[in-house]
C-alpha cells in the first residue's frame, strides 16, 4: 500500500511536470535522512555523563546529603548503605542508558511500608539535585536524569 502511494507521487510528479515539486522532494529527502541519521548517533546520557565513575560520584554525594538531612534520614534507619548504592547506581546507569543491569528489587516492593509522602519525595529529588551540583553535573544532564527517575514516584508514594 505505502509502496503505491510512493508511486503515485512519483507519477504525479511526472504527469504535471512540477519541477518546483521535484526541486523540493529531493533536498528534503536528503534533510531528514541527516536528521534521522544525527538522531541515531545521539550518545546516551550515561555516556554524556562520562560513564559510571560519575554516576558512582553523585550517588556517594547524595548519601551525604541524605545524612545531613533528619527528615529523609529517618527513612533509612537500619538500611544496609552499601546495598542500596550499589542498586541506586545501577538504577541509574541503566535508566541512562549504560551498559548495567538492575539487580534489586522493583521500587514498589522496596518503598512500600515507608508511606513516603510527596513532601518527603520532593525533598530527596532536592537532595539529588545537591549531589548532582556537587558532582558539577551540568543542568541540561541533571534535568534528562530526572526526566528518567521521575515515573518511579507513581511506585513508591504513600504505599
Ligand atoms: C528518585 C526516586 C527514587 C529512586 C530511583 C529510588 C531508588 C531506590 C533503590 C534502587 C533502592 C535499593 C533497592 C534494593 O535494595 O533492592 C532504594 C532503597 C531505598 N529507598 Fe529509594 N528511591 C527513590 C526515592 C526514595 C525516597 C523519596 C525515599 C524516602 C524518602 C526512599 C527511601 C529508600 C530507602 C529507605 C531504601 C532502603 C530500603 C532498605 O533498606 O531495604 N527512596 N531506593
Amino acid at each position: 500500500m505505502q509502496q503505491i502511494k510512493v508511486a503515485c507521487i512519483f507519477q504525479s510528479m511526472d504527469n504535471y511536470g512540477n519541477t518546483m515539486t521535484k526541486s523540493i522532494f529531493l533536498p528534503l529527502t536528503i534533510l531528514l535522512l541527516i536528521i534521522s541519521g544525527c538522531a541515531a548517533k545521539q550518545e546516551s546520557v550515561y555516556s554524556q555523563l562520562g560513564g559510571q565513575s560519575k554516576i558512582d560520584e553523585i550517588v556517594d554525594n547524595f548519601v551525604s546529603e541524605i545524612e545531613f538531612d533528619e527528615t529523609i534520614l529517618r527513612y533509612f534507619e537500619g538500611s544496609n548503605i552499601d546495598r542500596f548504592k550499589e542498586k541506586l547506581s545501577e538504577q541509574i546507569c541503566k535508566r541512562t542508558g549504560g551498559p548495567c543491569e538492575y539487580t534489586g528489587d522493583s521500587m514498589e516492593a522496596v518503598h512500600t511500608g515507608m508511606n513516603i509522602t510527596e513532601g518527603d519525595f520532593n525533598r530527596t529529588v532536592d537532595l539529588l539535585i545537591n549531589a548532582m551540583d556537587k558532582a558539577d553535573v551540568p543542568h541540561r544532564l541533571q534535568n534528562q536524569i530526572l526526566k528518567v527517575l521521575a515515573p518511579t514516584r507513581d511506585e513508591m508514594l504513600y504505599l
